[in-house]
């Protein structure tokens, strides 16, 4: 995937197969499950006996016979009636609680999986996403399938039990009509439900993409928020801003709408059943062929079976609905990242470390070509230093020893290992880096250093944040060592968020460093403090140096000098100056440059 966008197409149709990822879920708590299911049928079973009491109350209070009615049946007959309401909403509450937990499981379940299916994937991913309508995705993704478990479980199935077995009892009692009609237009309810459906998912579709756009848009517009300011395009962002929320406008508009025509045709489709038999039940009780209390219990009957058939419209709908967010969450677990363990990956076994970049060709899409037969050697507890110009791919080779690519032609070994053979895991414990932009999680400065090492002590980080110095900056701070950095680490300057950078590094004591202009944004005094405590640390590891500012890698093993992706020179400082190329001008240039400062 790393020649595309993220960019999934939805295909129109239902998509069942969804479902069948739930399962496991359900399965895993399948005797809650099954206990919920035991609620579920106590409660059916009340309501099912309601229209039958109701009709024997009718009929024994108004045949001739009612002077004789022994007070101890009626009261039984109405204190059985209110046992079978309270019970069906008792029983309906009791599924609910008991299957509140398997959904919650399943949420976290899925949730987790995303999340570290996310972390996994490429690079490229993430440069391409848009996080804001990633995270409403997710969001909405997770909730689907909550709404899908309980729905599907407790409404679709039960309800057409419900429904097959009313049109039983209306068949057994009463005459055909009755059956005929209510099949008939569970039958027309159902169709129609699907066909509008189906037509409807298109606007479902549109309505949370306008809402994902409106979302990510808003997101990028606050997190440059100093951007904006800076060139005083806040008319420009909320304009911008507002056309997203037209869209979304419209689509809601367009969703409703479709909504108030599946709605509309449901009711028409119900109203006329009720008619029909209600019409029926009159007719034959008038002609005495029924009693007034078996009027009653069509009547009640129908009342239950429209009811959840009503509501069974509306949960397909949801489902329907569900299924939509739940499938972009499924194409996001479809995705599979490009690096990935060889099957069977060992882990990486360090003695140098050695560094070897053999032949190494890449570029981050086919038409343009970045690195082109790249070769050094790293030896053993050596210090090389790639200089170059801007954007001729120095970064690029830190990524892909990071393996955050792997080269189109060409290898980078380790200590003889291929480094796509090895686990991703052991390869980046073994490397530390000071990347040339430092971004921080917004937690206290004290806990971004520690997140080089999770598990250090406090007085491991202490020692880091001092050979970082950045232990007198601390000081200076009211709240100190706790003191927030912000989103991003955007409270903090830059020469600071280098800082942090560095002590994490200092913390996580890899056996191969590597810095990508790791002190640019420090004043000269800093730097030097900070180059001869990160001399001391390197002293027995193996780094990788990324630097413009030449004077800062005098004292490296072998520079390389790398211009538009191929290495023009190489050698010590004083090997490249006497060679009078690429190197010994830059030299001069920045030499000229500091006496003029
Ligand atoms: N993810 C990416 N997708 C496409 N092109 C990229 C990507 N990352 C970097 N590039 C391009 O690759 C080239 C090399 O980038 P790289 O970051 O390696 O340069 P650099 O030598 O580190 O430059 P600088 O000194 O400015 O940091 C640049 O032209 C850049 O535009
Ligand atoms: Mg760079």
């Amino acid at each position: 995937m790393r020649h595309g966008n993220f960019e999934p197409e939805p295909d129109t149709r239902v998509n069942w197969q969804i479902i069948r990822h739930l399962v496991p879920y359900l399965l895993e708590s399948r005797y809650r499950v099954g206990l919920a299911l035991a609620f579920l049928l106590l409660a059916k079973g009340a309501i099912l006996l309601i229209p039958f009491l109701l009709k024997h109350l009718v009929d024994s209070l108004e045949g001739q016979s009612v002077q004789a009615l022994a007070p101890g049946l009626l009261l039984g007959l109405v204190l059985a009636y209110g046992a079978a309401r309270f019970s069906n909403v008792f029983f309906g509450e009791l599924r609910d609680t008991v299957f509140g937990r398997v959904t919650e499981r399943a949420m976290r379940r899925i949730g987790l999986q995303v999340f570290r299916h996310v972390h996994a994937l490429d690079l490229d991913f993430h440069l391409n996403r848009r996080t804001g309508a990633l995270a409403r995705d997710i969001e909405r993704g997770t909730t689907g399938i909550s709404f899908l478990m309980r729905f599907f479980v407790f409404n679709i199935a039960p309800t057409l039990l419900e429904i097959s077995m009313v049109v039983g009892i209306l068949l057994y009692n009463y005459s055909l009509s009755y059956a005929l009609i209510t099949l008939a237009s569970v039958l027309a309810y159902g169709l129609f439900s699907l066909r509008a459906t189906e037509w409807r998912t298109q606007f479902v579709r549109e309505m949370n993409n306008a809402d994902s756009a409106s979302n990510t848009r808003a997101l990028d517009s606050l997190l440059n928020f100093e951007t904006v300011k800076y060139f005083g395009n806040e008319d420009f962002e909320a304009r911008r801003y507002d056309r997203e929320l037209e869209k979304w406008e419209l689509a809601r508009r367009r969703n409703r709408l479709s909504l108030f025509g599946l709605n509309g045709g449901q009711a028409l489709i119900i109203a006329l059943a009720q008619t029909g038999m209600i019409g029926l039940a009159a007719w034959q009780v008038r002609d005495g062929e029924i009693t007034l209390g078996d009027f009653i219990l069509i009547n009640q009957f129908m009342i239950q079976l429209f009811l959840p058939l009503g509501f069974l419209g509306f949960v397909f709908r949801e489902i329907k609905g569900s299924m939509a967010n739940i499938e972009k969450m499924f194409e996001l677990l479809a995705l599979s990242p490009t690096v990935v363990d060889a099957p069977g990956a060992s882990e990486l076994t360090l003695q140098g470390p050695r560094i070897v970049f053999d032949r190494v060709n890449f570029g981050y899409s086919r038409e343009r070509p970045i690195l082109h037969d790249v070769s050094f050697t790293v030896e053993p507890r050596e210090k090389v230093a790639v200089v170059g110009t801007s954007g001729a791919g120095k970064s690029t080779l830190v990524k892909m020893l990071f393996r955050f690519y792997d080269p189109d032609k060409g290898r980078i070994l380790i200590d003889g290992q291929d480094i796509r053979q090895v686990s991703q895991a052991t390869l980046r414990q073994a490397i530390g880096i000071v990347p040339q932009d430092t971004v921080l999680f917004n937690d206290s400065i004290f806990e971004n250093v520690r997140y080089g090492n999770p598990l250090a002590s406090d007085p491991e980080v202490e020692e880091a944040i001092r050979l970082a110095h950045l232990d007198e900056f601390i000081r200076l701070l009211p709240a100190g060592r706790d003191t927030l950095v912000g989103e991003r680490g955007l409270k903090l300057s830059g020469g600071e968020k280098q800082r942090v950078s560095i002590a994490r590094t200092i913390l996580k004591r890899p056996p191969i460093l590597v810095f990508d202009e790791a002190t640019s944004s420090l004043d000269s005094k800093t730097e030097q403090a900070i180059l001869a405590a990160l001399r001391e640390i390197a002293r027995d590891h193996t780094s990788l140096v990324i630097a413009h500012r030449l004077s800062t890698i005098i004292d490296a093993d072998r520079i390389v000098v790398l211009h538009r992706g191929e290495i023009v020179e190489s050698g010590t400082h004083e090997q490249l100056l006497d060679e009078g190329g690429h190197y010994a001008g830059l030299w001069q240039a920045q030499q000229r440059k500091e006496i003029t400062v």
